[in-house]
């Protein structure tokens, strides 16, 4: 009931925005039946992070990290949107203007038709040359070879993902500030706020006066900051909201 309520009261605002930034995180995946990071299933429990998720584990065995990331793209694969991915990309069409950002490699943003995504963390399905630095989209799941290599070079191929002890590119993260101190109203949907610097977001938003909305089945440290905050699924709670604004798609 409390959901509900306060659902009437953030479409009312709603209604008069016009420049929203949604941020989101592992959470707004969990329905699709990719696992989060920190909850009980969370995938850094059940593999150490260190040991896979970062530049010295990859320069001492490529081929261990890559067998993870092809397991990981294996398991992503074949999922598909849910409910919440899918009301985003429909408000990137009836908003004014609509910033979507995300700490998500896993492209169910795409996938749902966003078309306007800031992937902070980068993205699983691209790789990205060791040497040349060079991009390139690749969907096969499993690879054909581990580790793969770059076609031109013949160098080691990387997965185009954010590393831990690596830092996130720099007009990526400009942007994703500047979008935050400009949007009237953000969401923050499915993550824990605490990895930095994506978890300092929402208060560069909050401190240049935009409102909060969080829409988490936990609380986070940004809750007690949240000028809404929805105790539940994303793939719950965005429809509700969705069929609240009623506003028609300019397709
Ligand atoms: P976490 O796993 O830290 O947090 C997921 C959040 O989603 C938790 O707060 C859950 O309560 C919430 N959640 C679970 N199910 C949900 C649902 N159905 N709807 C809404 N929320 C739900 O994931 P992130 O915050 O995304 O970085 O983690 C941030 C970064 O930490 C990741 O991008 C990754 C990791 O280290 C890198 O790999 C660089």
């Amino acid at each position: 009931m409390k959901n509900k309520e306060n659902v009437t009261s953030l479409t009312e605002i709603l209604q008069n925005m016009k420049r929203i930034a949604v941020l989101t995180g592992a959470g707004i995946s969990a329905e699709s039946g990719i696992p989060t990071f920190r909850g009980k299933e969370g995938l850094w429990k059940t593999y150490r992070a260190e040991e896979l998720a970062t530049p010295s584990a990859f320069s001492q065995n490529p081929k261990l990290v890559w067998e993870w990331y092809d397991w990981r793209r294996g398991l992503i694969g074949p999922k598909e949107p849910n409910a919440g991915h899918k009301v985003l990309a429909c408000w990137e069409k009836i908003f004014p203007s609509f910033a979507l950002i995300t700490q998500n490699i896993d492209g169910l943003h795409q996938k749902a038709g966003s078309k306007n995504i800031l992937e902070l963390h980068g993205n699983i399905w691209k790789l990205r040359c060791t040497e040349e630095g060079t991009i390139t989209e690749n969907h096969e799941a499993p690879l054909k070879e581990i580790p793969p290599r770059c076609p031109d070079c013949g160098a080691l191929l990387r997965p185009h993902v954010v590393w831990f002890g690596e830092s996130l590119s720099s007009s990526t993260l400009h942007k994703a500030y500047l979008l935050s101190s400009s949007c009237e109203i953000m969401f923050v949907v499915g993550t824990s706020a605490v990895v930095q610097p994506a978890a300092s977001l929402p208060f560069s938003a909050s401190e240049a006066g935009a409102k909060i909305v969080e829409i988490n089945p936990d609380p986070t440290p940004l809750t007690s900051y949240s000028d809404f905050s929805f105790r539940g699924k994303a793939g719950e709670i965005l429809p509700l909201i969705d069929e609240e604004l009623n506003i028609e798609s300019q397709d």
